[in-house]
């Protein structure tokens, strides 16, 4: 037996989908368990881009990918997906993918909810959803409103609780918008789209059973980041999901003794879309810098990523609650050119120096960060394959924040392609 937890320990955007697509070589399955197509992973393949939302980056590989039950479906939204990454020649069928039928939906009405809510509030109170749905279609999980797959066995009653649901939320859209919204054409469009997605259905929980009875490697793909954790991140600018690693087990029904390592994937430096507390943000020609070389636009609505240097207190937390005994260390040569790197190692919040990070949000927006300045390589990193080949302040660079926060790193990602990493531990064994 030997599973494997993928997490981002930051605000989301970490690289997980190329080190997903990376170990997936070395899985029999993978599974993702939380969040839904708010999710934006990349995987660039020779040259070619994928860009994922819904579907595990192990169908790239074509190995088995398994929707659990925790992740909220957007069905309109994944069978666009499917017919797009078979557009691109991947072959996605019902050996290769499977859906929990506990999974809850969203339905059109969540992704106007989501956005209208968005357009309600001002400046700084809005959460800068990706305006997906999620939020609303988790809350109507929460309320016991939802709608899960295995619902369409009765056409009766679902109809009933479509009724339902657009019933409650048009109370709220009717005062706001002076109008209502009728569920009669999205029960037929949804309707279709479970017809087409049924064949995909099944018993997830029992399927991940059979596979660990059979002592198959299974790699558990976490979306966002612990930061944007409902219960542990900088509540409320935060998803609807827990994207800690123990939610790997809740969200697909793997028995958590299963659950053997988990990997915490940190970018180099800080980024995160949306609003919300970012104590190590350089909004200014650093950020500006850094985000040009990194790339740094969201993959699902382009925004731009607000930048930052490395926060090692947030590290230190996501590493505790999610029980992180290894690290990957993503896009190091983005900070090829820097002359002096920063990593934040502690903080200073109305003058009293603090070295966990606070749960108070206007504690999280006081916070004045403490640096360690390092010097920089400037030198091509991009591409390295050996820790012996990074030049001496580099490997001085990781190795200093292995220290910092007590764990090691496995992996080193020093480029966009499947294969510009540094192993240093293999991560199944
Ligand atoms: P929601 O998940 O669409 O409700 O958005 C809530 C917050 O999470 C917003 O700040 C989003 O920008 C952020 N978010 C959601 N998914 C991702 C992701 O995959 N990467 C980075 N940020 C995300």
């Amino acid at each position: 037996m030997s599973n494997l937890v993928i997490v981002g320990t930051q605000w989301g955007d970490e690289g997980k989908g190329k080190i997903v697509d990376l170990l997936a070589s070395s899985a029999d399955a993978v599974v993702r368990f939380q969040g839904g197509h708010n999710a934006g992973h990349t995987l660039v393949i020779n040259s070619k881009t994928f860009k994922l939302s819904l579907l595990p980056s192990g169908i790239v590989r074509q190995k088995l990918s398994i929707i659990g039950n925790g992740v909220v479906v957007d069905p309109i939204h994944l069978e666009k997906e499917i017919r797009e990454i078979t557009n691109q020649g991947i072959n996605v069928n019902s050996s290769n993918f499977v859906i929990s039928s506990d999974c809850f939906i969203i339905l059109p009405i969540h992704k106007y909810i989501d956005s209208l809510r968005e357009n309600q509030k001002k400046g700084s109170k809005k959460i800068g959803t990706t305006g997906r749905g999620i939020g609303p279609a988790y809350e109507d999980k929460v309320s016991r409103r939802g709608i899960r797959f295995s619902d369409f066995k009765n056409l009766e009653e679902l109809k009933e609780k479509f009724i339902s649901i657009y019933n409650h939320h048009n109370v709220w859209i009717e005062k706001f918008e002076g109008k209502e919204l009728s569920y009669r054409d999205d029960f037929e469009t949804i309707l279709k789209c479970y017809q087409n997605l049924s064949k995909y259905m099944d018993k997830t929980w029992l399927l991940l059973k059979q596979l660990n009875d059979k002592n198959r490697k299974i790699l558990f793909e976490g979306a966002q980041g612990f930061y944007l954790d409902l219960d542990h991140g900088t509540y409320p600018y935060v998803t609807s999901s827990n994207t800690v690693a123990s939610n790997a087990s809740t969200g697909s029904g793997s028995n958590p003794k299963y659950l053997k390592k988990t990997l915490g994937i940190t970018k180099a430096y800080t980024t995160r879309v949306g609003n919300g507390p970012f104590p190590t943000e350089e909004d200014n020609d650093v950020g500006e810098k850094l985000g040009k070389i990194g790339n740094e636009f969201g993959t699902v609505t382009g925004r731009k990523r607000r930048c930052g240097w490395l926060d090692i207190l947030m590290l230190k937390k996501a590493i505790t609650v999610s029980g992180i005994n290894g690290l990957v260390l993503t896009k190091l040569d983005v900070l090829d050119s820097f002359k002096d790197i920063k990593i934040c190692t502690s903080y200073k919040i109305n003058n009293q120096i603090v070295q966990d990070y606070p749960s108070n949000l206007s504690s999280q927006q006081s916070i004045v960060p403490i640096y360690e300045t390092l010097q920089g390589w400037e030198e091509k990193t991009k591409g390295i394959t050996k820790f012996e080949k990074l030049p001496l302040n580099a490997q001085n660079y990781v190795k200093r924040i292995s220290t910092l926060v007590d764990c090691d790193i496995d992996i080193i990602s020093t480029g966009p392609e499947r294969d510009e990493n540094i192993i240093l531990n293999e991560a199944f064994n």
